[in-house]
This record gives C-alpha cells, sequence and structure tokens, in this order.
C-alpha cells in the first residue's frame, strides 16, 4: 500500500525528520534539539488461532518499527475490529491481554484505545517513541560496502498460511509463533550500542522488498546469498507443496523489475519475498563493525545472519546469488 503515499501532501515543517518520502518504518517529529517523538501504527487480521498469542504477536509487530528506528517505545493506543455478535467478548479480553503483556515486556504502557463492530478481528497498536535526533538509525542511508544482518529467520508468512491449511505440526507452529512474539528490542540495543549505517524490520513486504525500499531511498544496488539468508526449515516443504501467501504473491510479482534471480527457482524466489509478520531487523552496518555487531548481537540471544552487502549501482536493484 505504500503506492498511496504519493496522495499525501508535502509536509512543511522543518521539526518534521522522518516523513512518507523514504518508506521508513515511522515518522519523527522533532520537540527539541535532544528530544524527538516517533509514531507509528499497523494492525492486522489473526495470524494464528490462539487469541493472547495474536495480540502477543501484534504487539511485537507494532513496536518493531520503533526500534527499527533506533527508538524506545513508550505509550501506545489499542485499535480494535471485532465481530461482538459472533464470537464471545473473552476472545478479545485475551487478545488485548496478549497485547498488554507484550508491551509491559517492552516497558510500554497501553493507555486505551477504540474499538469497532467489523466482520473480521483486527488488533493493533498505535505506538509513540522516543530518540535523540542524532541517534536516529533511517533506512535511507545505507552505504556501498555496508554488510546486511538478518535478525530473525524467513518463513513466518508461509508457515502462519500453512497452519490455516492445517498443514503444520504443533511444534512448528509453536516454534513460529514463539519467532513472531519475540521483540526486537535486544536487535535494536545492539545496533545502538555499535552504530549502524541504516536500518529497517521485516514485515508484510518481505524481505528483498524491504530491503528494496532501504536500497532505492538510499541510492544504491544490493546482493543478497540465498544460502546465507535463515529461513524456518518447515518453510521450504509447505513451499514446495505450493503453500504460499497471497501477500507473498504479489510482492513477487511488485519485485520482478527490481530483482536480478540469477536462475534461482521459483520456490527459493518465493521464500525472499515470503510476507513476514513480526520479522526481524535488516541492518546496513559499515565492514569494519561487522564482527562487532555480530557479537553484540549473538550475546544477546540473537542468532544473526550476515545475508550480503550494499553495493554501488541503480538505486532499489538487488542481485540474489546462489552462494
Ligand atoms: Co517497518
Ligand atoms: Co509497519
Amino acid at each position: 500500500m505504500a503506492q498511496v503515499l504519493r496522495y499525501l501532501p508535502v509536509p512543511k515543517d522543518a521539526n518534521l525528520l522522518v516523513g512518507a518520502n523514504t518508506l521508513d518504518d515511522a515518522a519523527v517529529y522533532r520537540i527539541s534539539d535532544d528530544l524527538a517523538i516517533v509514531q507509528t501504527i499497523d494492525f492486522i487480521t489473526p495470524v494464528v488461532d490462539d487469541p493472547y498469542s495474536f495480540g502477543a504477536i501484534v504487539a511485537a509487530n507494532a513496536l518493531s518499527d520503533i526500534y527499527a528506528m533506533g527508538a524506545k517505545p513508550v505509550l501506545a493506543l489499542n485499535i480494535v475490529g471485532f465481530p461482538a455478535k459472533a464470537l464471545p467478548l473473552s476472545m478479545l479480553g485475551e487478545i488485548l491481554r496478549g497485547g498488554a503483556d507484550k508491551a509491559a515486556e517492552a516497558g510500554v504502557t497501553i493507555v486505551g484505545g477504540h474499538s469497532i463492530d467489523d466482520n473480521e478481528p483486527k488488533y493493533g497498536l498505535a505506538v509513540t517513541g522516543f530518540v535523540h535526533p542524532n541517534k536516529l538509525v533511517r533506512n535511507a542511508t545505507a552505504q556501498p560496502g555496508d554488510a546486511l544482518i538478518l535478525t530473525k529467520p524467513l518463513g513466518i508468512g508461509i508457515i502462519t498460511t500453512g497452519i490455516d491449511r492445517l498443514m503444520v505440526d504443533q511444534r512448528t507452529a509453536e516454534h513460529a509463533i514463539s519467532v513472531m512474539s519475540e521483540l526486537n528490542r535486544a536487535a535494536a540495543d545492539a545496533m545502538l550500542k555499535i552504530g549502524v549505517s541504516a536500518c529497517t524490520d521485516i514485515t508484510g513486504f518481505g524481505l528483498l522488498g524491504h530491503l528494496h525500499e532501504m536500497a532505492e531511498a538510499s541510492g544504491v544496488g544490493a546482493e543478497v546469498s540465498l544460502e546465507k539468508v535463515p529461513v524456518l526449515l518447515e518453510a521450504w516443504e509447505l513451499v514446495e507443496k505450493g503453500v504460499v501467501p497471497e501477500g507473498t504473491e504479489n510482492n513477487h510479482r511488485y519485485l520482478r523489475d527490481h530483482v536480478d534471480w540469477q536462475g534461482l527457482r521459483r520456490e527459493e524466489q518465493l521464500v525472499l519475498c515470503d510476507a513476514q509478520t513480526s520479522g526481524g531487523l535488516l541492518i546496513a552496518v559499515p565492514e569494519g563493525k561487522k564482527v562487532a555487531l555480530l557479537e553484540t548481537l549473538a550475546s544477546s540471544g540473537i542468532a544473526p545472519a550476515e545475508i550480503g552487502r550494499i553495493v554501488e549501482g541503480r538505486g532499489g536493484v538487488i542481485r540474489v546469488k546462489r552462494s
């Protein structure tokens, strides 16, 4: 839906440090020389059956855009659509409890919100964070030579579609839920400690969609090595059986003009385009700081992967190699 942003008026306020023009993860508004507020909103339809887990995933997903900017989330508001006549209200209670618990884990207070009657449940958060204007991490500042680091495995979209089609066992579903529920806070802390060039989080546009946005906004190209990209094992089995979410197909179609696939199989291409819910951070880090970043991420319990690099070239073009 990024295409609709061009219908918005061009902002003229000098204190707006990040607006919609670079497709960054959140808007940033300077309050004073040492404080800016960061704002984002995200809401989704259920990706798993368990309402409490869904709530927790929604909160981790919404907070992620704040972490991707190098900011600290502080306050949030619920946004809810719920079919109150068709489903028990206790189910909505569980969704909200999951969201509130995850927000509390992040040190964020949910201070209210708004709900409407809706045919299909929807839940999200509008989140406000704080950042020092000089500490802001954008997506439009990746530099040629930067290494690309990914902090969570891909395959979430394919697996949640597999759950929907009753093709996934309990253990796989639980693993996917734990990946989606994990906050990107520790990853953001590590990147702030080391200092990086650029960052975005991986959500509905998939790894290559979000990398394309970063590369285009930065005026650079990128290279990705398929074999270095971490992927949840079961996602490979499912994609071979034709389990592919519609969003993933859309991403793949959109990226046709921006990605040089170098003979990769269609299933491999789809995995790299897979629409994620609450995916990891994609960080562009100067080569000289790469080892320190990888070590700091690993010591926080994250399994970071170096998946490619930023290169000179036409803005937004991605070349995918096998190894
Ligand atoms: Co984002
Ligand atoms: Co978002």
